[in-house]
């Protein structure tokens, strides 16, 4: 996590100007990502969403994409692209992983940002 960190504040101290394209770059991927977007099952900022409730024999179950934004780097990129039951698999590159990742922490990263300013 600390490394991934390292990499994203190094990005974005040096693509500062280019810093509204990568925002809309990021949320594009999570809600376009070459299929169904992930907002639609994790919610917008994705912190879980309920998708739907149904009856099996005699009992309600829900059907439900989990939180998102609460997992390490590490679990992220070793869960998005592995065979997960309800879940389109999507064969995300390592960069796509990482813009996903920064889209969905990307208040703390611009938080992070903030306190290292560009130096000339
Ligand atoms: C059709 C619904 C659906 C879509 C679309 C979807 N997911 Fe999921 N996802 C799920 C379900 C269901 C699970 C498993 C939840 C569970 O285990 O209870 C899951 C699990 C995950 C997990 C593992 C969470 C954990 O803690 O185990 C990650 C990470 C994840 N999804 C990321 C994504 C990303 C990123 C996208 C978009 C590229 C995406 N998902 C799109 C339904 C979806």
């Amino acid at each position: 996590m600390r490394g991934v960190f390292v990499l994203f504040l190094a990005f974005m101290i040096s693509h500062a100007d280019s810093f509204i394209t990568k925002e809309e770059y990021a949320s594009g991927l999570y809600h376009n990502p070459r299929g169904v977007g992930c907002h639609l099952c994790h919610g917008e900022a994705g912190e879980g969403k309920l998708i739907a409730r149904y009856k099996d024999e005699g009992e309600m179950k829900v059907f439900a994409g989990k939180p998102i934004n609460k997992l390490s780097f590490k679990e992220f990129d070793e869960k998005v692209n592995s065979r997960i039951v309800g879940m389109p698999r999507y064969y995300l590159t390592d960069n796509e992983i990482q813009i996903l990742y920064y889209y969905l922490h990307r208040e703390e990263f611009q938080r992070a940002a903030q306190k290292h300013p560009k130096t000339h």
